[in-house]
């Protein structure tokens, strides 16, 4: 496979050139991450030209409405569903809490759900809490250690009574890419659904969600180079099944079924630049195909040079005495999202970082949850350093060699 062109990728996202932003190296991107022009530029050109109610039969109106529906069709083809099985919520926070409303209305007394607690909140917390309607909740454990999930664990966990599954891709503070397929599989046989938080995975190639076989995956676009929403694939088997929470008329329209407020219209459309970067992408590195070999390509290019930098990092943090690295150490099984407990409280040591031009944060990063069970304080938190496929070679050799000097 060709290498990723670093040049062409960072001349996409105007931040790189931004004076403010110069000598200062990039580590916070789980967080959110930088936007390419190619979103900036649709989201200013909403705003200048189409910034009317969308769908009426004047031009900057139908022009506006036009570009939502692209949005939705190109990210859908890109992650191999239909178009109607992908909706914008405003986050990934908000999409749960409706989703946990459906199912609230969609279950019984006495049927479960299994959550982890190596989940953001996100997808865990407004599930949990259907068990004040007499739903039974069962807790699919991480290993104390590592942060792992084991899913012989969950083989034992799954019943008849079992109606959902809901697990990360891969954690905002483990990192380990957990083997959705195999999840996947085993829930359906046992007669679940599953509910797949791809937060913390998605910027790091947009997963092909047929392969997956996930009923809803969730992601975050502005930690995938866009603006500020959540997407959500949900797809129609499922979406039929569960009670819509949207105005009763449109019902029959999957993509505004579990979505109940009137989308950003701006940042809807202009979500449809995530596509153009992507496309972008691969023919610069000569690729043609349909869109989702377009995003298979993608994905894979994003991941190897990744991978590459990925290593050094890891290498430089695994057997230092005073840090604990969270997860596997070996980049293949893992997303940049590099999380190390100090025995101290983090976020002083990521002020110290910016003193060195290293964008980093410290906290719980609302995975208070798996923090707490690998007997990490969340009050002192995890300094966490992530990056994406923009960052190069020596921000990460800056990030080590800042390291050595605060640890
Ligand atoms: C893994 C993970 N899931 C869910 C969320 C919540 O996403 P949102 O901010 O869109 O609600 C986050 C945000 O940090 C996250 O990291």
């Amino acid at each position: 496979m060709t290498a990723l062109d670093i040049d062409f990728v960072r001349a996409q996202f105007p931040a790189f050139a931004e004076p403010s932003l110069q000598n200062q190296a990039f580590f916070e991107n789980a967080g959110g991450s930088y936007a390419c022009r190619q979103v900036i530029d649709r989201l200013t050109r909403f705003y200048t030209q189409r910034k009317v109610q969308p769908y009426a039969p004047y031009k900057a109106s139908r022009l506006g409405g036009g570009e939502m529906d692209e949005a939705r069709a190109r990210l859908a083809a890109l992650m191999g569903v239909a178009t109607e099985e992908l909706s914008f919520g405003p986050s990934t926070t908000q999409n749960t809490y409706v989703l946990a409303q459906a199912f609230r209305k969609f279950m019984k007394p006495g049927e479960a759900i299994i959550v982890t607690n190596q989940d953001h909140e996100a997808n865990t917390g407004p599930w949990r809490r259907l068990a004040e309607e007499g739903i039974e909740i069962r807790e699919w454990q991480i290993d104390p250690q590592t942060g792992h999930l084991d899913v012989a664990q969950l083989e034992s966990l799954l019943d008849e009574n079992v109606r959902l599954v809901c697990f990360p891709h891969c954690s905002n503070v483990v990192g380990e890419i957990n083997p959705v397929p195999e999840i996947t599989a085993l829930a359906h046989a046992a007669g679940a659904f599953v509910c797949v938080d791809g937060v913390s995975y998605a910027p790091h190639g947009l997963p092909n969600v047929d392969d997956l076989g996930a009923d809803i995956y969730l992601f975050s676009a502005y930690k995938t180079y866009g603006p500020h929403q959540g997407i959500m694939v949900i797809r129609k088997a499922l979406g039929a099944l569960l009670p819509n929470q949207a105005h009763y008329f449109n019902a029959d329209t999957l993509y505004k079924r579990f979505t109940p407020a009137g989308p950003d219209h701006a940042q809807v459309a202009a979500s449809a630049g995530m596509a153009d970067y992507f496309e972008a992408l691969a023919v610069q590195h000569g690729h043609a195909g349909t869109a989702a070999e377009t995003g298979a390509f993608v994905h894979d290019l994003m991941r190897q040079h990744e991978i590459t930098l990925l290593q050094p990092l890891l290498d430089a943090v695994k057997d230092r005495n005073d840090v604990r690295l969270l997860g596997p150490a070996t980049a293949e099984t893992r997303a940049p999202t590099v999380a190390i407990a100090l025995n101290r409280p983090a976020e002083p040591v990521a002020a110290e970082l910016s003193e060195y031009g290293i964008m980093a944060g410290g906290g719980d990063f609302y995975a208070v949850r798996a923090l707490s069970a690998m007997g990490i304080d969340p009050n002192e938190g995890v300094l966490r350093m992530s990056f994406t496929h923009y960052t190069s070679q020596a921000e990460v050799a800056k990030l080590i060699e800042a390291l050595d000097r605060v640890l």
